[in-house]
């Protein structure tokens, strides 16, 4: 086979170019003018984390996972005994998706357009990533995973395969955990998060 220019690449340098590229494409400027939120962590990774869209903090801080549903993964990660140097963690949108209300700023979940329209970079990230292992945080990331809606409530902890062969298992996302309003519920659905992950990390390794 010929050789491309690109053959001698470290994965890291493969995710530096994709990212650069994905940076420039005319499909992936935010509409609003948000930052976009690269991918963070370890390339290759065995494990890889994926979550719905960056909220306030990272939009303001250019990285994933960082406010205040970066806090819940980072104590259930500690808690299951994950270092976040052992994974890498990315969005299935790169940029906020919000409407402004007065001067506040809303979360506006995405639609199928909106996670379709990201997911060619999505897959080029995860084959340079190539992780064994990606835990769904919520319905958005598993929809993007699967190509099918689930309900995560009853499908978290389980896995399931990707035609590409990789694993997926659907875990809470960490703001479902925080926006539970029974403290007993919260607890119980933190502590399943906790189990996941572990789980997770036991089969990527
Ligand atoms: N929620 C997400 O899904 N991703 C983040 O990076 C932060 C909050």
């Amino acid at each position: 086979a010929r050789m491309s220019a690109h053959d001698n690449e470290t994965p890291a340098e493969a995710l530096f170019r994709l990212n650069a590229t994905m940076m420039a494409s005319d499909e992936f400027q935010s509409m609003t003018g948000a930052p976009t939120v690269l991918g963070t962590g370890s390339v290759p990774s065995p494990l890889m984390l994926l979550g719905e869209q960056p909220g306030e903090q990272e939009d303001a801080m250019g990285q994933p996972f960082v406010g205040p549903a970066g806090q819940v993964l980072d104590e259930a990660l500690m808690l299951a005994g994950i270092e976040r140097d052992q994974l890498y963690v990315t969005n299935t949108l790169k940029h906020y998706k919000f409407r402004r209300q007065g001067s506040a700023r809303l979360h506006l979940v995405p639609t199928l357009v909106d996670i379709t329209r990201y997911l060619p970079w999505l897959e080029q990230e995860i084959a340079i990533v190539s992780p064994v292992l990606i835990v769904a945080l919520g319905k958005v990331a598993a929809r993007a995973l699967l190509s099918k809606e689930i309900a995560v409530e009853q499908m978290r902890g389980q896995m399931l395969e990707r035609r590409d062969g990789r694993l997926v298992v659907p875990a809470y996302h960490p703001s479902y955990i925080l926006r539970t309003p029974d403290a007993a519920m919260k607890k119980t659905r933190f502590q399943r998060l906790v189990k996941d992950l572990a789980m997770a990390a036991r089969i990527a390794n």
